[in-house]
Order: C-alpha cells, then structure tokens, then sequence
C-alpha cells in the first residue's frame, strides 16, 4: 500500500487520476473524467481498458486473463518491444510488456485529456536478455481520441535495431461481420502460409484464423463493426507496418477462453518484418497511434 500512497502523492490528480491495486493485485493508474475514462497496468504501461463517455468500452480483454507480476495480459494494447514476434529462445514481442514501469510524468492538458507518462530503462535483467542501453517511454492521452506515442531512445555506444508494437485488441461484436478497411492493395506476409508474400484485395475479412504483417501501411485503417454499430479508426506516425491478426479456434491459449476469438480483433500499429527501426547512440523513435471511435 506504501508504494500506491507514494504514487498517488507524487502523480495522482484530483477528481481524474488515481493509483491502486488492479486485478491479480497488479498496480494500476485509474483514470476517469467527464470525456473517458481508462485504466493502464504498469506492468508492461499496458492499457487495459480505453472507453470514451457515450461509448462501450473499445477494448477487448479476455476473461481469461492472467494478472500475475511477469506474465503477459491477454488483451488491452500489450508493447511488444525490443522484438515483435518470436526471437530464438527468448519468447515472444521481447520483455517491455512483462516489466514494471515507471511512472514519469502526469498532468490535465489544456483541453483536460489526462497525459500519463511511463517509462523503462535498461536494467541487468534488459542487457541479459538484449545487450543494448535504452530509455523507453510511453505517453497515454486519455480523451474523447486515444493517444499512445511510444518513443525509443539509443542512450549507449553502439546501434542497435528494434522491431515493435502497439498490439491494440479491440472489441467487436461478431468477428464474421468486421472488416478492417485501408489496406486494399498492399502486401502482406502471411504468418499462417509460412510467411508467403500477398496482396490484399478490398478490405479484410475474417473466416478462419488470420495472422498477417502489412507492408508500406503508413496510413489509417479502420473497424468496421455493423454489429456494435461503430467504426474505430487507428492513425498513426513512425510506423510502416500494420498487423491484423484474430487466432480463431485454430489457436489455443490458456489465457483465451473457447469462442473468444469471435468478439476481438487485433490491428496493431507496428515497426515488423521489414519495417524495423536502426537507432544510432543518441537517437530516437516515436512510434505513435491515435485511435478515435466514430
Ligand atoms: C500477434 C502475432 O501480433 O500476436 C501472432 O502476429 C501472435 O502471431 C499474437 O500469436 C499473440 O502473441 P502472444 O505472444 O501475445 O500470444
């Protein structure tokens, strides 16, 4: 409780920003004003739940979620940082999202969004599994638009090379009915045809398990939910790549309860596959995602 008290004294803010123990005892920045309201985990500064006022929740997070200090959330927007993606033994989208972070900074903004802003430093625990010295820094903009902006700094001597997600699970009502617009014509390596080259012809649409990195996708895409009677629309700037994924019942996980699949949808905003990030000592990179609900 010392450390929320803590928090709290240095970070919370009357009336919109309080910290306290989440789900699984996990700590949490509570956030709630007349625009939105949402909740990050600071394990990982993963966003768990993003619900502007006069909207249902836009987010998807399993019933079947673990809350456990070092295991991944099942839902939400996990970082997948330093690597997205599996790399050899080292697990799957690197380790920002199975560590605490910091909280740095935390304000009202003149258009009263709440800004929270989290970061990560390379520790022995980093260098053990990923030998470069890096500052890393998430800042959430909670309002009717939600802002992300993830921005990745070489603070050591040598290069190094990231690949990286905002991993958005968004909430849909019925997968077979949502199409995910803005990416008719651009190419893609398909994870589930071992990572052959396509093209996407019209918008996405779901009819079995689908697991795909788009290429040279700077633009916005869109979901398309006829059910929910809503469209989410996803911007964002410093990032080539787009991942559209949903696992079906192809793919069993332990975190992800039977006929889930059916009510989520990943689109997330990414530097993967060729879209990676070469950052000199000195350098940065912001990676950033706007998402709005129309
Ligand atoms: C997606 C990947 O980004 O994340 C999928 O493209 C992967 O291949 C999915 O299955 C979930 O990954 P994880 O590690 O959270 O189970």
């Amino acid at each position: 409780m010392q450390f929320i008290a803590t928090l709290n004294q240095g970070f919370g803010i009357a009336d919109c920003l309080q910290f306290e123990n989440g789900p699984g005892g996990l700590p949490v920045a509570s956030i709630t004003t007349s625009q939105a309201s949402a909740q990050v985990a600071l394990q990982g500064a993963h966003l768990l739940s993003w619900q502007p006022a006069g909207q249902a929740p836009v987010l998807w997070v399993s019933t079947a979620a673990e809350f456990a200090p070092g295991k991944p959330i099942r839902g939400g927007v996990p970082v997948c940082w330093p690597w997205f993606g599996p790399l050899a033994d080292k697990g799957m989208h690197g380790f920002a999202r199975n560590l605490p972070w910091a909280v740095r900074a935390s304000r009202r903004d003149a258009d009263g969004q709440v800004v929270l802003c989290l970061g990560l430093q390379d520790s022995d625990h980093t260098r053990g599994l990923w030998d470069h010295r890096f500052d890393l820094e998430l800042q959430f903009t909670i309002g009717p638009t939600l802002g992300m902006a993830l921005t990745t700094r070489n603070t050591g001597s040598t290069d190094f090379t990231v690949t990286q997600a905002l991993h958005t699970y968004f909430k849909v009502g019925d997968i077979r009915q949502t199409c995910v617009r803005g990416l008719d014509g651009c190419a893609y390596l398909d994870k589930v045809q071992a990572m052959a080259r396509l093209q996407q012809a019209g918008d996405v649409r779901f009819s079995g398990e689908t697991d795909r990195v788009y290429l040279d996708t700077p633009g916005d895409c869109v979901v398309d939910d006829p059910v929910l009677q809503r469209e989410i629309r996803i911007a964002k700037q410093g990032s080539h790549s787009t991942v559209v994924w949903n696992p079906w019942s192809e793919k069993v996980m332990a975190d992800m309860a039977p006929g889930e699949y059916q009510g989520m949808v990943c689109v997330e905003t990414c530097n993967a596959g060729p879209d990676a990030i070469t950052l000199a000592p000195g350098q940065q990179h912001g990676l950033r995602a706007s998402i709005s609900v129309l």
